[in-house]
């Protein structure tokens, strides 16, 4: 992931890439060049170099918070990637450590900033669907990463790992917060998952408030291609979010079904991961952005430690 950010970031004519830290050498050489970027074997280089108002901090999840607080004490801006810490109280800690430095701390939720979405939430904003009663969102991803990334105290499981993006947007769609989950794991498809405790498959339902109701159904098998979809329900109408096989949102309503203009992207993951990074650095340079904070990851954390404690069907408070 690190190097789509590097990749995907040195193409915009906002924001310079510097450097590029990690601890496999290899890693960091082969992306820093193709990029025109300085390697570095570690983070504490980075420290001293001058001039450099933030990192982008895509490591192993365990890794998050000590990086980040290393930016901090440097006095940078960070975006991090998702989630920011698998320990809600130290997550809370982290957004308040940057927040008293004065300090910028994103999250990488990018389907917030990706065509698609974004226009779902324009969309939504506006009233074109009346208020949201109900959120659907799908998470296929074609294979499993291998058990050791699957291990849920090392990246958070299926529940955090993939379900964050989730529950980051039903709560972003819907204006509420989520407030209990009932959860379900299908049968098992990959053995080797049973070791670390994971699973590849489940079905949760997200309790919003005053009855309105989101749906998450997250996979680590559909084979096709890593694909997410989202649809909202609203008094009015509905909105229809696609990444497969082209980035597209589409408006429902009496008067039919149609695309919205300006929100069709070939590849709706990169846009996203692009204009994330823009956002970040509109931000970074005193715009007033709205921008995933510390918060947004606590919360969906805590309802993915509640879906792995719900899964046997018994419903949970977040
Ligand atoms: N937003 C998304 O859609 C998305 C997708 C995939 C991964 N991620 C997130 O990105 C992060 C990285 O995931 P990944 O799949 O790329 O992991 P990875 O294991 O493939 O890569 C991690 C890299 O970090 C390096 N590294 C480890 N510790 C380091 C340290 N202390 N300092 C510098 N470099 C260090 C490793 O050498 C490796 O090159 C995770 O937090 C994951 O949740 C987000």
């Amino acid at each position: 992931m690190g190097a789509v950010h590097a990749r995907t970031v040195a193409s915009s004519p906002l924001i310079d890439v510097v450097a590029v830290a990690d601890t496999d050498t290899a890693a960091a050489a082969s992306v820093a060049g193709e990029i025109g970027a300085s390697p570095s074997s570690t983070i504490d280089r980075l420290v001293d170099v001058s001039g450099i108002d933030a990192w982008l901090i895509a490591t192993p999840t365990s890794t998050h918070p000590a990086l980040v607080r290393q930016a901090v004490q440097a006095g940078v801006h960070v975006l991090c990637e998702k989630p920011l810490s698998l320990d809600v109280t130290d997550s809370g800690r982290l957004g308040e450590e940057a927040h008293a430095a004065g300090l910028l701390l994103q999250i990488g939720f990018w389907r917030r900033f990706s065509p698609p979405w974004a226009t779902a939430k324009r969309l939504i904003d506006s009233g074109a669907i009346g208020k949201p009663l109900m959120v659907r969102l799908s998470q296929w991803d074609a294979d499993p990463p291998p058990a050791s990334f699957c291990d849920p105290a090392k990246s958070g499981g299926l529940a955090i790992d993939c379900g964050v993006h989730e529950f980051d947007l039903a709560e972003w769609f819907t204006g509420r917060t989520v407030q209990r989950v009932t959860s379900f794991n299908l049968p098992l498809v990959d053995q080797s998952l049973a070791t670390v405790g994971d699973v590849d498959n489940l079905v949760a339902v997200l309790e919003m408030g005053d009855g309105v109701v989101a749906t998450v159904d997250l996979s680590r098998n559909c084979r096709y291609e890593d694909d997410v979809r989202t649809e909202i329900l609203g008094e009015n109408g509905a909105i229809f979010v696609d990444l497969l096989p082209t980035g597209r949102t589409r408006l429902a309503t009496a008067h039919g079904v149609d695309v919205v203009a300006g929100s069709e992207t070939d590849d709706a993951f990169s846009v996203g991961i692009l204009r994330q990074a823009e956002a970040f650095a509109r931000a970074v340079a005193g715009e007033n952005v709205d921008i995933p904070d510390a918060d947004a990851s606590t919360r969906a954390v805590k309802v993915g430690w509640a879906i792995r404690e719900a899964a046997n069907g018994t419903p949970v408070d977040v």
